[in-house]
């Protein structure tokens, strides 16, 4: 259903291309691609690790997602970047306990003098937290010349205990601290594992909302633009999930600039198209995919 529509859309945009006004499409994905050691959590997921890696390479290329924002890409980076085919890559930061397990694969080239790993400020010590230096990535990236988008990817420290809330409250804070400081004016792109839910109490991640005027893609496309009150009832997904209605934690939040228009036109959770030869899933999280449309204003 959202695909017609955005082939519509599409079609619906070309006089105006014709025409020479700068607009475009941009199809987006965050991926946690479960790449701890397997000798140290084997992310509920079947098959060799390695393997599963390669295959996700291939899928990365096969679909050729104009960004890709990967999470937990530790110990299986190399396996992913051999069968993937994007231009535009960062190099891993390491595998556990040196990386961030943070990478972006792109279409399109980033400043580089503008790219910066960021370690969180404060982590809870269980589930692994403290283990790796998680944080976020920032970088200013180009799509056209008259457009640049600072595109954000993220890993926030996990679990639910009251010390999690508090270090994931303080992480969500902190990139909002970052955007404020460093994307004044331009339109942005935040997706990654956020580890939060609407309906989780404390969680903090309507500071996006608040601080930073994002909208968050799946409340506005699949969820009539009403979050989730905090501390409802969740609806939880099964993985892959076969509907949009229900929350997971890794989410796409993103806003206009002053000169250009960004507008979600489509959302899927996107399991399905990730899947082993016998159908076994590749990761323990569903891949988010969401397609915008971008106008720069004269
Ligand atoms: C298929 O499924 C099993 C477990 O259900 C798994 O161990 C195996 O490695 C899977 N993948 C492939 C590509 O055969
Ligand atoms: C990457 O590989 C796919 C096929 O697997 C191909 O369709 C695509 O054009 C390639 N992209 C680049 C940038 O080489």
């Amino acid at each position: 259903m959202m695909h017609s529509l955005f082939l519509t859309t599409t079609f619906a945009l070309l006089p105006l291309t014709t025409l020479a006004q700068p607009t475009g499409t941009l199809s987006i994905l965050t991926m946690n691609v479960a790449g701890l050691p397997a000798i140290l959590n084997n992310n509920d997921v079947p098959g060799d690790k390695a393997d599963n890696a390669n295959q996700i390479g291939t899928y990365f290329a096969t679909y050729g997602y104009d960004i890709i924002n990967v999470q937990e890409d530790f110990n299986y980076h190399a396996y992913i970047y051999e069968t993937d085919n994007h231009t535009y890559r960062t190099a891993t930061s390491g595998g556990v306990p040196f990386g961030s397990g943070l990478n972006t694969l792109a279409n399109y080239p980033w400043d580089e003098s503008t790219f910066s790993r960021t370690k969180w400020n404060t982590c809870n010590l269980n589930s692994g937290d403290c283990l790796t230096p998680k944080g976020f990535t920032y970088m200013r990236m180009t799509i056209a010349e008259t457009f640049t988008v600072d595109v954000y990817n993220l890993h926030t420290d996990a679990g639910d205990d009251s010390g999690d809330i508090t270090a994931r409250a303080s992480n969500l804070q902190q990139v909002a601290d970052y955007i404020s400081a460093n994307s004044e004016g331009q339109p942005v792109l935040v997706f990654g594992d956020t580890n939060s839910r609407y309906t989780r109490t404390g969680d903090g991640i309507r500071i996006f909302s608040t601080q930073n005027s994002l909208a968050d893609a799946w409340v506005e496309l699949e969820m009539g633009g009403v979050e989730p009150t905090e501390g409802s009832d969740a609806l939880v997904c099964e993985n892959p999930s076969p509907i949009e209605t229900c929350e997971i934690v890794d989410k796409v939040l993103y806003r206009s600039g002053h000169d250009v228009g960004l507008t979600a036109v489509s959302f899927e959770y996107a399991g399905d198209k990730f899947l082993q030869s016998n159908g076994s899933v590749l990761s323990d999280h569903d891949p988010v995919l969401v397609q915008f449309e971008w106008t720069v204003s004269a």
